[in-house]
């Protein structure tokens, strides 16, 4: 299959892009999107013959479950119910952070199959902030499955290059609107009623962070698993070995603990570039690619995460990438999580 990469710098193409995709969903074809996350594989949510080809693409594991998009916020409840105690909650969580990177999991309206939810009886839902996936998915109108665009277990992709470089052949069409301005996925959140406020669970980190979460309840964080077979079927996207690239990655918690062996050449995957946090100066790197250069800020961290390590996967002259930690706060938390499921075990 060849596949096709839609620009979308002009109106005329965006138009011409926009309507491809459309058709695609409608007949079925997967097609990769922009999101303001990371880019998204996208069938058509209530086509099961659509969604299995979205496992098969991925070569994901049926228990993994995808998130639904919807094209509106009123359009949560064709996919959702939302539980009455639960409901000003939501309600205030929907209003202050869709459209955006915040996934609701909620039960699930039977019109959502067992193969979206990998038989859980919970929907993860979200209204993404693309202008161009926001067009697309008006014109379809439907709720729209889509994970991530890449390869199970792989890096998530944050550039329509970055998903031509793991789907190539496997899809039609690639929808290209630009770098993804957060360049992390989506916070996942479940929510209960508490004894003197809500609970908020966090099921996987993201750029919607602990903070802006705690105005509207307590605010704790699900356990990581460690491996697939012991993987909790309420967060199975929190399974270990995710995001990896194809070069070793060790994650440092301090200068000291690396020892380079003689002959390796090694890249330095830094937070800020700034000798003054001890891993700068520790080695003489091969390479040294720092995540925030410009404000030192996690969240700019956050958005080339995913493009560095990718730049570094790519680099012929590196062996290995050696990472500082980030720091345990805001969209850390969430970089944090992914280096340590990138990272070499043992
Ligand atoms: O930002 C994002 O969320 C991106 C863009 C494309 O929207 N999507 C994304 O999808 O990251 P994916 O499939 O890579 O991650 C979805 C994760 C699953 O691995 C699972 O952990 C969680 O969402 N999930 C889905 N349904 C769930 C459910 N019913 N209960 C708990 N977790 C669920
Ligand atoms: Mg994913």
């Amino acid at each position: 299959m060849e596949t096709v990469i839609a620009r979308t710098q002009s109106e005329v193409d965006t138009n011409e892009a926009v309507r491809s995709a459309v058709n695609a969903l409608q007949a079925g074809d997967l097609v990769a999107l922009p999101t303001e996350t990371v880019y998204g594989l996208a069938a058509d949510a209530l086509n099961p013959a659509s969604v299995e080809k979205i496992f098969a693409v991925k070569e994901r594991p049926h228990f993994d479950p995808l998130i639904v998009h919807v094209h509106h916020k009123d359009a949560i409840r064709d996919v959702a119910e939302i539980p009455e105690e639960i409901k000003k909650t939501i309600v205030q969580l929907i209003e202050t952070f869709w459209p955006g990177p915040l996934t609701l999991v909620l039960p699930r309206k039977p019109i959502i199959s067992d193969l979206v939810t990998g038989g859980l009886d919970t929907v993860a839902v979200r209204q993404c902030d693309h202008p161009v996936f926001h067009r697309i998915i008006r014109n379809f109108s439907g709720p729209v499955a889509a994970p991530s665009a890449n390869l199970f277990g792989r890096m998530s992709p944050t550039s329509a290059q970055a998903v031509m470089d793991q789907l190539e052949g496997r899809i039609p069409l690639i929808v290209d609107g630009g770098a993804c301005s957060r360049g992390l996925e989506s916070t996942i959140v479940k929510v209960e009623p508490g004894p003197a406020k809500p609970i908020i669970t966090v099921l996987r980190p993201g750029p919607i962070t602990e903070v802006e979460l705690k105005k509207f309840g307590k605010v704790v964080f699900a356990e990581r698993n460690e491996d697939v077979e012991n993987a909790s079927p309420e967060a199975p996207g929190m399974l270990e070995n995710h995001y990896a690239p194809n070069k070793p990655l060790r994650l440092l918690t301090s200068p000291e603990e690396f020892s380079p062996e003689e002959g390796r050449r090694y890249a330095l995957l830094s937070y800020r570039g700034q000798p003054r946090d001890g891993y700068l100066d520790s080695y003489e790197w091969d390479h040294v690619a720092v995540l925030s250069p410009g404000s030192g800020r996690v969240a700019e961290a956050g958005t080339r995460f995913f493009h560095v390590l990718r730049e570094l996967d790519g680099m012929e002259e590196i062996d290995e990438i050696i990472s500082e930690p980030m720091p345990d706060r805001g969209v850390g938390k969430a970089i944090l999580d992914k280096l340590r499921k990138a990272a070499v075990k043992g």
